[in-house]
Protein backbone atom coordinates (compact mmCIF):
# COMPACT_ATOMS: atom_id res chain seq x y z
CA UNK A 1 0.00 0.00 0.00
CA UNK A 2 2.59 2.53 0.86
CA UNK A 3 4.78 1.74 -1.92
CA UNK A 4 1.64 2.33 -4.52
CA UNK A 5 0.96 5.31 -3.06
CA UNK A 6 4.78 6.57 -3.04
CA UNK A 7 4.73 5.19 -7.01
CA UNK A 8 1.94 7.76 -7.69
CA UNK A 9 3.37 10.72 -5.99
CA UNK A 10 5.98 9.96 -7.88
CA UNK A 11 4.97 9.57 -11.09
CA UNK A 12 2.31 12.25 -10.59
CA UNK A 13 1.88 14.93 -14.06
CA UNK A 14 -0.61 16.77 -15.63
CA UNK A 15 -1.82 16.19 -18.96
CA UNK A 16 -2.38 19.59 -20.53
CA UNK A 17 -6.29 20.24 -21.20
CA UNK A 18 -5.69 20.16 -24.69
CA UNK A 19 -4.69 16.90 -24.70
CA UNK A 20 -7.33 15.53 -23.06
CA UNK A 21 -10.35 13.81 -24.59
CA UNK A 22 -13.45 11.59 -24.25
CA UNK A 23 -14.18 9.86 -21.90
CA UNK A 24 -14.30 11.63 -18.68
CA UNK A 25 -15.01 9.10 -16.01
CA UNK A 26 -18.79 7.68 -15.37
CA UNK A 27 -21.02 9.08 -12.47
CA UNK A 28 -19.82 6.16 -9.96
CA UNK A 29 -16.26 6.79 -11.27
CA UNK A 30 -16.04 10.22 -10.42
CA UNK A 31 -18.17 9.56 -7.37
CA UNK A 32 -14.93 7.23 -6.19
CA UNK A 33 -12.52 9.41 -6.72
CA UNK A 34 -14.25 13.02 -4.88
CA UNK A 35 -14.63 10.89 -2.25
CA UNK A 36 -11.07 10.36 -1.82
CA UNK A 37 -10.31 13.90 -2.77
CA UNK A 38 -12.12 14.73 0.05
CA UNK A 39 -9.96 13.13 2.99
CA UNK A 40 -8.19 16.17 3.53
CA UNK A 41 -6.30 17.37 6.78
CA UNK A 42 -9.12 20.04 7.96
CA UNK A 43 -8.21 22.57 10.78
CA UNK A 44 -11.89 22.40 12.86
CA UNK A 45 -13.26 20.29 10.45
CA UNK A 46 -14.90 22.92 8.67
CA UNK A 47 -14.81 21.05 5.44
CA UNK A 48 -14.31 24.94 3.65
CA UNK A 49 -14.51 23.54 -0.13
CA UNK A 50 -17.04 22.24 -2.71
CA UNK A 51 -17.33 20.91 -6.17
CA UNK A 52 -19.12 21.84 -9.39
CA UNK A 53 -19.22 19.69 -12.16
CA UNK A 54 -18.86 20.92 -15.67
CA UNK A 55 -19.52 18.92 -18.34
CA UNK A 56 -21.19 18.58 -21.86
CA UNK A 57 -23.39 21.90 -23.30
CA UNK A 58 -22.65 23.46 -19.53
CA UNK A 59 -18.98 23.32 -19.88
CA UNK A 60 -19.13 24.84 -23.60
CA UNK A 61 -21.27 27.34 -22.46
CA UNK A 62 -19.40 28.35 -19.63
CA UNK A 63 -16.58 28.46 -21.30
CA UNK A 64 -17.77 30.83 -24.28
CA UNK A 65 -19.54 32.69 -21.43
CA UNK A 66 -16.19 33.45 -20.24
CA UNK A 67 -14.98 34.32 -23.60
CA UNK A 68 -17.27 37.27 -23.66
CA UNK A 69 -16.38 38.52 -20.26
CA UNK A 70 -12.30 38.47 -21.42
CA UNK A 71 -13.20 40.26 -24.24
CA UNK A 72 -15.11 42.97 -23.00
CA UNK A 73 -12.98 43.61 -20.30
CA UNK A 74 -10.36 43.45 -22.96
CA UNK A 75 -11.60 45.19 -26.34
CA UNK A 76 -8.01 44.99 -27.30
CA UNK A 77 -6.81 41.44 -26.97
CA UNK A 78 -4.87 40.10 -29.92
CA UNK A 79 -7.00 37.62 -31.33
CA UNK A 80 -4.38 34.49 -31.12
CA UNK A 81 -5.63 35.02 -27.49
CA UNK A 82 -9.18 35.35 -28.22
CA UNK A 83 -9.02 32.12 -29.95
CA UNK A 84 -7.28 30.48 -26.72
CA UNK A 85 -9.89 32.20 -24.53
CA UNK A 86 -12.79 30.72 -27.13
CA UNK A 87 -11.43 27.48 -26.65
CA UNK A 88 -10.38 26.83 -23.51
CA UNK A 89 -13.22 24.96 -22.46
CA UNK A 90 -13.45 22.76 -25.81
CA UNK A 91 -10.90 19.97 -24.72
CA UNK A 92 -11.22 17.76 -21.64
CA UNK A 93 -14.61 16.26 -21.45
CA UNK A 94 -15.36 16.93 -17.38
CA UNK A 95 -13.95 20.41 -15.79
CA UNK A 96 -14.49 20.32 -11.87
CA UNK A 97 -14.56 24.05 -10.31
CA UNK A 98 -13.05 23.91 -6.90
CA UNK A 99 -14.51 26.33 -5.02
CA UNK A 100 -13.22 27.32 -1.09
CA UNK A 101 -15.71 27.95 1.09
CA UNK A 102 -14.35 30.16 3.75
CA UNK A 103 -16.09 30.24 7.43
CA UNK A 104 -15.42 33.94 8.69
CA UNK A 105 -16.79 33.54 11.68
CA UNK A 106 -13.87 30.69 12.41
CA UNK A 107 -11.21 31.06 14.31
CA UNK A 108 -9.26 29.24 11.89
CA UNK A 109 -7.01 31.90 9.87
CA UNK A 110 -8.68 31.92 6.20
CA UNK A 111 -5.21 30.65 4.53
CA UNK A 112 -5.63 27.51 6.08
CA UNK A 113 -9.28 27.25 4.87
CA UNK A 114 -7.17 27.97 1.66
CA UNK A 115 -4.71 25.20 2.15
CA UNK A 116 -7.68 22.44 2.96
CA UNK A 117 -9.54 23.57 -0.24
CA UNK A 118 -6.43 23.37 -2.30
CA UNK A 119 -5.50 19.58 -0.72
CA UNK A 120 -8.95 18.53 -2.37
CA UNK A 121 -7.86 20.18 -5.87
CA UNK A 122 -4.50 18.11 -5.64
CA UNK A 123 -6.28 15.02 -4.31
CA UNK A 124 -8.57 15.52 -7.45
CA UNK A 125 -5.13 15.31 -9.70
CA UNK A 126 -3.87 12.36 -8.00
CA UNK A 127 -7.57 10.42 -7.81
CA UNK A 128 -7.75 10.78 -11.36
CA UNK A 129 -4.36 9.67 -12.41
CA UNK A 130 -5.01 6.71 -9.90
CA UNK A 131 -7.96 5.73 -12.10
CA UNK A 132 -5.70 5.96 -15.47
CA UNK A 133 -7.49 9.66 -16.20
CA UNK A 134 -5.57 12.92 -17.08
CA UNK A 135 -6.20 16.06 -15.19
CA UNK A 136 -4.78 19.33 -15.29
CA UNK A 137 -5.33 22.11 -12.54
CA UNK A 138 -5.84 25.69 -14.10
CA UNK A 139 -6.38 29.27 -12.60
CA UNK A 140 -5.89 31.85 -15.42
CA UNK A 141 -7.96 35.68 -14.61
CA UNK A 142 -11.46 33.41 -14.44
CA UNK A 143 -10.25 32.58 -10.88
CA UNK A 144 -10.09 35.63 -9.72
CA UNK A 145 -12.70 37.61 -11.55
CA UNK A 146 -16.40 38.30 -9.38
CA UNK A 147 -18.13 38.23 -12.54
CA UNK A 148 -17.34 34.70 -13.07
CA UNK A 149 -18.17 34.00 -9.66
CA UNK A 150 -21.46 35.41 -10.36
CA UNK A 151 -21.63 33.33 -13.16
CA UNK A 152 -20.47 30.03 -11.01
CA UNK A 153 -23.44 31.44 -8.47
CA UNK A 154 -20.59 31.92 -5.86
CA UNK A 155 -21.77 33.14 -2.74
CA UNK A 156 -19.83 36.50 -0.94
CA UNK A 157 -17.24 33.72 1.11
CA UNK A 158 -16.55 31.69 -2.16
CA UNK A 159 -13.93 31.66 -4.43
CA UNK A 160 -12.57 29.29 -7.19
CA UNK A 161 -9.00 27.42 -6.18
CA UNK A 162 -8.92 26.21 -9.58
CA UNK A 163 -10.48 24.48 -13.06
CA UNK A 164 -9.31 20.65 -12.99
CA UNK A 165 -9.68 19.76 -15.79
CA UNK A 166 -10.24 15.99 -16.17
CA UNK A 167 -10.25 13.03 -19.19
CA UNK A 168 -8.42 10.38 -20.67
CA UNK A 169 -4.84 11.76 -22.14
CA UNK A 170 -4.85 11.87 -26.09
CA UNK A 171 -0.73 11.38 -26.24
CA UNK A 172 1.81 10.90 -23.64
CA UNK A 173 2.83 13.85 -21.90
CA UNK A 174 6.36 13.77 -21.71
CA UNK A 175 7.70 14.59 -17.90
CA UNK A 176 9.31 17.55 -16.61
CA UNK A 177 12.50 18.09 -14.88
CA UNK A 178 11.56 17.87 -10.85
CA UNK A 179 12.99 19.91 -8.49
CA UNK A 180 16.20 18.22 -6.80
CA UNK A 181 15.52 17.79 -3.48
CA UNK A 182 18.87 18.92 -2.26
CA UNK A 183 17.67 22.66 -3.33
CA UNK A 184 14.90 22.48 -1.02
CA UNK A 185 15.65 20.80 1.74
CA UNK A 186 18.42 22.13 4.76
CA UNK A 187 18.23 21.96 8.48
CA UNK A 188 17.61 24.60 11.00
CA UNK A 189 20.04 24.98 13.84
CA UNK A 190 19.82 27.26 16.45
C1 LIG B 1 -2.82 26.76 -8.16
C2 LIG B 1 -2.31 26.37 -9.52
C3 LIG B 1 -2.74 27.07 -10.63
C4 LIG B 1 -2.27 26.76 -11.89
N1 LIG B 1 -2.72 27.47 -12.96
C5 LIG B 1 -2.21 27.22 -14.18
C6 LIG B 1 -2.66 27.94 -15.31
O1 LIG B 1 -3.56 28.78 -15.22
N2 LIG B 1 -2.09 27.68 -16.51
C7 LIG B 1 -1.10 26.74 -16.63
O2 LIG B 1 -0.61 26.55 -17.74
N3 LIG B 1 -0.70 26.00 -15.59
C8 LIG B 1 -1.23 26.22 -14.36
N4 LIG B 1 -0.81 25.49 -13.29
C9 LIG B 1 0.25 24.48 -13.48
C10 LIG B 1 -0.25 23.15 -14.00
O3 LIG B 1 -1.41 22.72 -13.32
C11 LIG B 1 0.83 22.06 -13.81
O4 LIG B 1 1.05 21.85 -12.45
C12 LIG B 1 2.13 22.45 -14.47
O5 LIG B 1 1.93 22.50 -15.85
C13 LIG B 1 3.26 21.50 -14.13
O6 LIG B 1 2.94 20.21 -14.43
P1 LIG B 1 3.01 19.04 -13.36
O7 LIG B 1 1.72 19.12 -12.58
O8 LIG B 1 3.16 17.80 -14.16
O9 LIG B 1 4.17 19.29 -12.47
C14 LIG B 1 -1.32 25.74 -12.03
C15 LIG B 1 -0.91 25.01 -10.90
C16 LIG B 1 -1.40 25.32 -9.67
C17 LIG B 1 -0.95 24.53 -8.46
Amino acid sequence: MTIDALHLLNTRHSVPSRQLGEPAPDAATLARMLEASLRVPDHGKLAPFRILTLRGDAKLTFGAKLAELVMAKNPDLPPSKQEKERHRYDFAPLVLVVVAHIHHDSKVPEFEQNLTAGCVAYNTLLAAQSLGFGAQWLTGWATYDRDVASLLRLADNEHVVGFIHIGTPTIDTPDRDRPALADHLSEWTP
